[in-house]
């Protein structure tokens, strides 16, 4: 029997409306092949929002997204919507807010070497060769979420004991926050290569010291997996030093953040980079790359993180692991090819293997197989 899924996406701004086109492209090929029936609503999230509604996460939205069996999203943000006033919309509060209320405090990043595309990096081929990690950020709680605020006209906050403002910002976890992620750390090493490296600032922060007190009792139901604590400082470190030695990352978000930056770079390019958030509900699927707003409209921005969310998709949400695997091996063979987009290109690529975001995604259609 036929089996249909409903799908909500989310293009979001900048290059979100071209890149989720190519994602829809794959999935309906997909669909085709495996007499799948994906049905797509469109909804607003970020600084499109803002524009048409005021808000950057409107509650039809919200409506559609947990309605859905599983959500697409492209990329939000913009210069137009940039601004310090906290009493202003903001396009990230739309990607926070939808994050938060889908419960999704899952966040995983797989940062893989293309063969293809090993010397796109910046690292030596030596240092990457073998790459091959998750980073599992915590996405619900942290600095993130926690309390914050401004204050205006303190005493002695300004320069020389004048009057002056204060901001602040959270760092807060609960106990089941830490648990929940850490233990799905677990699980997915189990899944891959049996090592966790727990990412803390224990030497200076309590809420790291009780994270690691209760990655340690966990680490106890999972004798199989090896687990080392490693400070995030020198994770920092680690990952340009001696990226192979990660198997699963786990940490908090804002460590995550930055980290999961820091990891896609080695791969040369973050427009390679697809993301998970899951949750206990209706997932979501995003590239880890931001709405590059300086090349939006030209047609030229690289689709492959997002057909690589989409893969993501079929296989966490749908059980669909053979369809997959089969956009995995079309990235990998399309990009063996010698074909990329602007953003791969170095010194050594033929001109006339250049191509757009609508051909890169036609390419890997015709790779799925029929
Ligand atoms: C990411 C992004 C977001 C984050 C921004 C856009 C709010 O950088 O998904 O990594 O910080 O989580
Ligand atoms: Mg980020």
């Amino acid at each position: 029997m036929s089996q249909t899924y409903k799908i909500c996406l989310l293009p979001g701004d900048g290059i979100g409306p071209e890149i989720i086109a190519e994602g829809v492209k794959v999935l309906d090929a997909i669909g085709k092949k495996y007499d799948t029936t994906f049905e797509y609503t469109e909804a607003l999230l970020g600084g499109i929002a803002i524009d048409e509604t005021g808000t950057a996460l409107p509650q039809e939205t919200l409506d559609v997204a947990s309605a859905s069996d599983a959500v697409l999203l492209a990329a939000v943000g913009g210069p137009k919507w940039d601004t310090t006033d906290p009493n202003k919309p903001r396009p990230e509060q739309g990607l926070l807010g939808i994050r938060k209320a889908l419960g999704l405090y899952a966040n995983l990043r797989p940062v893989k070497i293309f063969n293809a595309l090993a010397d796109a990096s910046t690292l030596k081929p030596e240092v990457i060769d073998g790459v091959d990690m998750v980073i599992v950020r915590e996405l619900t709680g942290g600095l993130y979420f926690g309390e914050r605020g401004r204050e205006y006209d303190v005493e002695g906050a300004g320069v020389d004991g004048a009057k002056g403002q204060r901001a602040f910002d959270t760092l807060m976890y609960s106990e089941y926050e830490v648990e929940r992620i850490v233990r799905h750390a677990f699980e997915t090493a189990r899944k891959r290569r049996s090592k966790v490296h727990s990412i803390d600032k224990a030497n200076v922060l309590e809420s790291s010291r009780m994270w690691r007190e209760i990655t340690h009792r966990i680490a106890e139901d999972y004798p199989d997996v090896e687990l080392n604590d490693m400070l995030v400082d020198n994770t920092a470190m680690q990952l340009v030093n001696a990226p192979t030695q990660f198997d699963v990352v786990v940490t908090e978000n804002m460590f995550g953040d930055i980290l999961s930056d820091e990891a896609s770079m080695l791969t040369g390019s973050l427009g390679m980079l697809a993301s998970a958030s899951l949750g206990d509900g209706t997932a979501l699927y995003e590239p880890s790359h931001g709405s590059a707003p300086d090349i939006a409209g030209q047609g030229i921005a690289n689709p492959l993180a997002q057909i690589l969310s989409v893969e993501m998709m079929l296989r966490y949400s749908f059980d669909m692991n053979d369809a997959a695997d089969d956009i995995a091996r079309a990235v990998d063979e399309v990009l063996n090819e010698g074909w990329r987009t602007k953003d791969l290109v170095n010194a050594d690529t033929p001109e006339d293997k250049v191509v757009g975001t609508k051909e890169m995604g036609d390419l890997v259609v015709a790779h799925l197989g029929a």
